[in-house]
């Protein structure tokens, strides 16, 4: 059998199974490490950065990085949590939320994340980008104001669904989530593709079906994010 990796998480000891991320073996100790393109399931990708911990103070996503014995990791001090801010402040002026108009709210990530992390409203300039949707399938609408670039709609439809429906085009500031058709109506997708349940904002909503469960009665209007993975007792500190 393996022996368990010991390792150190703002000097708390934790043990973990080779080969497990950081992310992973933390969230297996109930320690919390906030997350965007991460999701259980799939392919790691590395792309928001919202993970990002200190290893011998330098900053690492800690859902790609593997642990190894000893290793020192920082990841609810003020200076880390101060990294991810400026990554959340990002997210939201790039694109164009408007949570209150959202029916991804209360059950949105970035949504969920901006409270826990006490952000009231961006320090940083919103950039209104043009972006286009695509409202074209009878089930599922494409609202790209709102997509934080994660993946895991690609992933998702990938690895899971064995489709390909969804792909990266562009570079920089013109990167966005593409279809493998002229629009999603010209897809194979269906409303039951595990990738359109992988998306952590509002940019991949199912039609027929909002405000099903109302605002007040979502899952992050309840507990913060990642409630369910630290102790009841660091829960209630947040
Ligand atoms: Fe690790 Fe996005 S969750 S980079």
């Amino acid at each position: 059998m393996n022996q368990p990796v010991t390792f150190f998480i703002d000097g708390q000891v934790i043990q973990g199974q080779p080969g497990q991320t950081i992310l992973e073996a933390a969230q297996d100790a109930r320690v919390y490490i906030p997350r965007l393109c991460y999701r259980e399931g799939l392919s790691n990708f590395g792309a928001c950065r919202v993970c990002t911990v200190l290893v011998n103070d330098k900053p690492v996503a800690a859902c790609t990085t593997p642990i190894t014995e000893g290793m020192m990791i920082e990841n609810d001090t003020e200076r880390v949590q101060n990294y991810r801010k400026d990554l959340i402040d990002m997210l939201f002026v790039e694109g164009n939320h408007f949570c209150m108009f959202c029916e991804k709210s209360g059950n949105c990530e970035l949504q969920a994340l901006a409270y826990r992390f006490r952000i009231p409203a961006p320090k940083y300039l919103f950039q209104f980008p043009q972006r286009e949707i695509d409202a074209s399938h009878p089930d599922i609408f494409i609202d790209r104001n709102r997509c934080i670039l994660c993946g895991r709609c690609v992933r998702a439809s990938k690895e899971l669904d064995g489709k390909n429906v969804f792909q990266f085009v562009g570079r920089g500031t013109e990167k966005r989530i593409a279809v493998n058709a002229d629009q999603l109506s010209d897809t194979d997708a269906v409303v039951t593709d595990q990738a359109m349940d992988a998306c952590p904002v509002g940019a991949i909503l199912k039609k027929h079906i909002g405000y099903t469960i109302p605002v007040g009665k979502r899952v992050y209007d309840h507990q913060p994010i990642g409630a369910d993975i630290e102790d009841s007792a660091v829960a209630s500190d947040t």
